[in-house]
């Protein structure tokens, strides 16, 4: 009796055990009874189930099932009709997923830390999608690029009221809030119209004489080392000279000192526009915001001290022609305060934010079209040799120490048509971003607001289409009327945010080529074309070394 309970008591402990356990081999027929009748229901359900769809499958032509099916992918069908009537497509590409954008931003930087500059991220996907835009996901946003005449017309036109300017976000720390480079529509007119007047006509001639004497000066420096091994580096001559031009323009009282450390902070601040932004200290952007702060601090003492002793009224008095452009701002700014002047009052913080912007925009970007201009001379000779003798018949030998005028630089087509094809096939400024403030169609694609939308010049200055061989340097493009359709030639942006400093650009590059052509010949000492590692401008690495022959 006690053995036979025993065994009763095992054989349940089994079947409980039967649902944690794997059934041992023998098991128990409590076990097996009731897998068999699981199995017997989960069969006759899905039979039931079965037969059910073949009696309705076989008694209707069109069953309720497929009628189903069908009316769901008719509506789906319908709905996607519907939406591709009324939105045009979006752009190719894609331009969203966190991951996405990982991958595309951690390939935009390293074409930025390679020889080859940032655009070989934006030329491969301009081939592998084809004209006229793409889209893609950088820094977490979605970036379309766009490269037609009608969409450049729709985006910089007369400050289309749909976009706004956006720069990266690193730009916008690195020149300040109030920068005229980064303001939205909103703030940009009143910014705009306090700075323009600065650009008048006397200024624009006073700093074509300073920039001139610059120049002459450098000459007369290769001209003395010239016989020797060593070449001249351009880039390094041109930043000096267009920084000590616009230094003296801007604030022209800053001791030598405080103008060489001003000059070292610059390229700093330059250098970490496009950097990552880590504000570690060792990166390049926490130098380049380092370098701001020592650029503000000399700044600040400046008016502070121009305040101090009372120089600001003095220098007003005297008419203008002794007057930097920080004074005038800041005469500017105390008539308003005195109600005399109702013209734009800006701040002393937006004061600093443009100074610190009006050297950055004018002296990097001028420098290095300056030297691109002078590399694709050094490549052709033979238009090296005829642009001099027309360079020395409009200004003879014996006369070349004279200063250059405005008079004498509106005479040089030739140089200027130079000039021109240089900024094209350079095209420092290679894109210009605006954010879309609604949902909008450009180019005919559909495009979300929150998108920056990048109107790509580059691709614009390259296509075959409205330059013949676009990568031949060829001044003589520019002969005769003008045919190319509007919006194609952007060097210096258009509409509303037109480069200010446009006319003094384009002095600077008629005077450095004037004054170059006529004194030397040259051609580049190494022929390394590799670009310069995360510049702001597509610049070359080795600065374009030259090697100089007197004429
Ligand atoms: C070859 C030299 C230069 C080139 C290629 C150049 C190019 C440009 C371009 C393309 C823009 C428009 C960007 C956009 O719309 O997003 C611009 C804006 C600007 N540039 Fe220049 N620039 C040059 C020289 C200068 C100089 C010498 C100055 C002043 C000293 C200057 C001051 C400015 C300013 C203040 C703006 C902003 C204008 C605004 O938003 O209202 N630039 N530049």
């Amino acid at each position: 009796m006690d053995g036979g309970m025993r065994h009763h008591q095992l054989e349940a402990a089994a079947c409980q055990s039967q649902s944690l356990l794997p059934p041992p081999a023998g098991a128990s027929s409590c076990g097996i009874s009731l897998v068999a009748a699981v199995c017997l229901f989960l069969l006759a359900a899905s039979s039931a189930i079965y037969c059910f769809c073949v009696v309705i499958i076989s008694s209707n032509n069109e069953s309720l099932l497929l009628k189903l099916k069908g009316r769901i992918s008719k509506e789906k069908k319908n709905r996607r009709h519907q939406d591709d009537n009324a939105r045009p497509p979006e752009p190719p590409g894609r331009g969203s997923g966190w991951w996405w954008s990982v991958v595309e931003t951690l390939a935009f930087v390293a074409a930025n830390g390679s020889g080859r500059g940032f655009y070989s991220f934006v030329h491969a996907r301009h081939r592998r999608h084809g004209p006229p835009c793409f889209r893609t996901a950088l820094f977490g946003a979605t970036h379309v690029f766009v490269s037609s005449p009608d969409a450049a017309r729709s985006l910089l036109a007369a400050e289309p009221a749909g976009f706004s300017k956006r720069y990266v976000r690193t730009v916008a720390d690195l020149l300040g809030e109030h920068s005229l480079l980064c303001a939205s529509h909103a703030v940009h007119r009143s910014l705009r119209r306090a700075v323009a007047p600065l650009f008048n006509a006397r200024a624009t001639a006073s700093f074509a004489a300073a920039f001139d004497a610059l120049t002459l000066r450098l000459m007369r420096d290769w001209a003395s080392t010239s016989g020797r091994a060593a070449a001249a580096v351009v880039l390094d001559a041109a930043l000096s000279v267009t920084f000590e031009a616009i230094c003296d323009m801007l604030v022209a009282t800053l001791p030598r000192d405080a103008k060489k450390q001003l000059l070292g902070d610059v390229l700093a601040v330059t250098r970490a526009m496009l950097a990552f932004p880590l504000r570690l200290p060792g990166t390049r952007f926490h130098a380049g915001l380092q370098a701001r702060k020592r650029i503000m601090e000399v700044l600040r003492r400046e008016i502070a001290s121009r305040r101090r002793d009372g120089s600001l009224r003095q220098r007003g008095d005297h008419g203008g022609d002794d007057m930097d452009f920080l004074q005038s701002l800041l005469l500017r700014s105390q008539q308003q305060q005195a109600g005399t002047d109702d013209e734009a009052l800006l701040t002393d913080e937006q004061i600093l934010d443009n100074i610190l912007t009006l050297i950055i925009a004018g002296q990097v970007t001028t420098a290095t079209a300056v030297t691109w201009m002078v590399k694709y001379l050094a490549d052709s000779r033979d238009f090296q040799e005829t642009l001099r003798s027309v360079q020395l018949e409009l200004a003879p030998k014996q006369h070349q120490d004279s200063p250059l005028t405005l008079q004498h630089l509106s005479s040089m087509e030739l140089a200027y048509k130079t000039v021109k094809e240089s900024l094209r096939m350079a095209s420092i400024v290679s894109w210009f971003p605006r954010v879309a403030l609604e949902d909008c169609q450009v180019a005919g694609f559909q495009i979300s607001k929150g998108w920056i939308v990048n109107v790509d010049a580059r691709s614009l200055h390259y296509d075959p289409t409205i330059y013949d061989n676009p990568t031949m340097f060829d001044p003589s493009r520019f002969n005769g009327e003008d045919t190319k359709p509007p919006y194609s030639f952007l060097v210096f942006g258009a509409g509303g945010r037109t480069c200010l400093g446009m006319n003094l650009a384009k002095i600077m590059m008629l005077i450095f080529l004037h004054r170059l052509v006529t004194t030397f010949r040259w051609e580049m000492a190494d022929k390394d074309t590799s670009l310069e590692k995360w510049a702001m401008f597509p610049r070359l690495k080795n600065g374009c070394p030259i090697h100089l022959t007197p004429i």
